[in-house]
């Protein structure tokens, strides 16, 4: 198979983990006969630097060339000044509106040899497994007006019936092939916007009469996400709720750094990148961890490209080398020794080509 692949590093560790993600991309080509074509493009802070805009043209036109895009993060304190549109995150919200890529996958599954690092009880964290369905394209993020002055500011939480359709649709497909259980979290008792999603939600289920439903308001689902997580398969929710519960659920697992996220429309391009940010308090350091990065590698070749094979290799080699202990800064023990960003990629790289030489 042969692919083009946009790479866009971003800011802070965005180009520190991409760069052990594209490694890792590089070896699956290797290993199993296929040519991915990388190319780079500036986005974030980074285009701000060098084109005065967080997502240059040139990087829409790469990225509409290329079979699918890996972005690493986006953002840091050197932009936190600047005015809203030369702010990096308006570049991450900019592709993800562009592109039309209204739904965001991001998988959380505790790791068995990873339940010393959850500050959980093992209990709560061992039969985990979820799939968070953020709606990526609507909602706070992109509703009009949004403004400020000293006085008074103004955002606006807009959803149409097609946006939630499609959304709702994307989650009871997925919950179709996982254990068949839909959460739709919203604020219903408080918010227009979530009546209508409710509605839809119950409108839509008669579609769906194998799957198990269920509603669930965003701060108790916040608190039970912690209490007993175990519960969930598939959480369907508007943007900004499955913005905050997927940066909460990755506690579950013991580090942001180890969630990858996919985000998709119905068919064609799709983006992966880290759930986690810049990362500015360890960017530069090259103790990062890269395990979020190469997952959204693995999601990347399952749904972009249809390679399961490829996918699995690349899940179990992260499975094991957590197995054998090596860990980077934010998942190892007080008397471990911590890898950093690249000696831990060496593990995967020499765990994929001994997985190789065993078949
Ligand atoms: P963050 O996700 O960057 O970091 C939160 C904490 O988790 C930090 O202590 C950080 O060191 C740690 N962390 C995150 N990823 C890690 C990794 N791979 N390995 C080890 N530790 C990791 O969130 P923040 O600090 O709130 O935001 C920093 C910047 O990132 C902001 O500018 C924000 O807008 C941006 N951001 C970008 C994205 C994105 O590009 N998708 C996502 C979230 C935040
Ligand atoms: C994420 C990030 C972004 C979001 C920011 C950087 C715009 O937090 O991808 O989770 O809120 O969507
Ligand atoms: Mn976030």
């Amino acid at each position: 198979m042969e692919k083009r692949v946009a790479v866009l590093p971003g800011d802070g560790i965005g180009p520190e983990v991409m760069a052990e993600a594209v490694r890792v991309l590089e070896v699956v080509g290797r290993r199993f006969n296929h040519t991915f074509h990388t190319e780079y493009g500036l986005i974030g802070g980074a285009a701000i630097d060098e084109k005065n805009n967080p997502l240059p043209k040139e990087t829409i036109e790469l990225c509409e060339s290329s079979d699918a895009i890996l972005l690493g993060a986006v953002g840091g304190p050197k932009w936190d000044q600047n005015p809203s549109e030369l702010r990096p995150e308006k570049g991450l919200l900019a592709i993800r509106k562009h592109f039309d890529l209204f739904a965001n996958l991001r998988p959380v599954a505790a790791v068995p040899s990873l339940i010393h690092a959850s500050p959980l009880k093992e209990e709560i964290v061992k039969e985990v497994d979820m799939l968070i369905v953020r709606e990526l394209t609507g909602g706070l993020y992109f509703g009009k007006p949004s403004r400020h002055t000293d006085q008074s500011a103004v955002d606006t939480l807009v959803y149409t019936r097609e946006e939630i359709e499609r959304i709702v649709d994307k989650g009871f497909e997925l919950a179709r092939l996982r254990k068949g259980k839909v959460t739709s979290v919203d604020k219903a008792n408080v918010l227009e916007s979530s009546k209508l999603w409710r509605k839809i939600v119950e409108e839509k289920k008669v579609d769906y009469p194998d799957i198990e439903v269920e509603h669930q308001l965003v701060d108790s689902a916040a608190m039970k996400l912690i209490t007993n997580p175990s519960v969930f398969d598939v959480i369907i929710t508007e943007n900004m709720f499955g913005d905050i519960l997927s940066d909460e659920a990755s506690v579950i697992t013991g580090s942001l750094g180890l969630l990858p996220s996919a985000s998709v429309r119905s068919d064609g391009l799709g983006l992966y990148e880290p759930v986690h940010g810049s990362a500015p308090d360890v960017a530069g350091q090259g103790v990062a961890n890269p395990a979020a990065a190469i997952l959204s590698v693995a999601m990347m070749l399952k749904y972009s490209f249809g390679l399961e094979t490829e996918a699995a290799a690349v899940e179990k080699a992260v499975n094991t080398v957590f197995e054998e202990g090596h860990f980077t800064a934010d998942l190892a023990g007080k008397d471990q020794r911590a890898l950093s960003t690249k000696e831990w990629t060496d593990k995967i790289v020499d765990e994929l080509d001994l997985q190789f030489v065993s078949n």
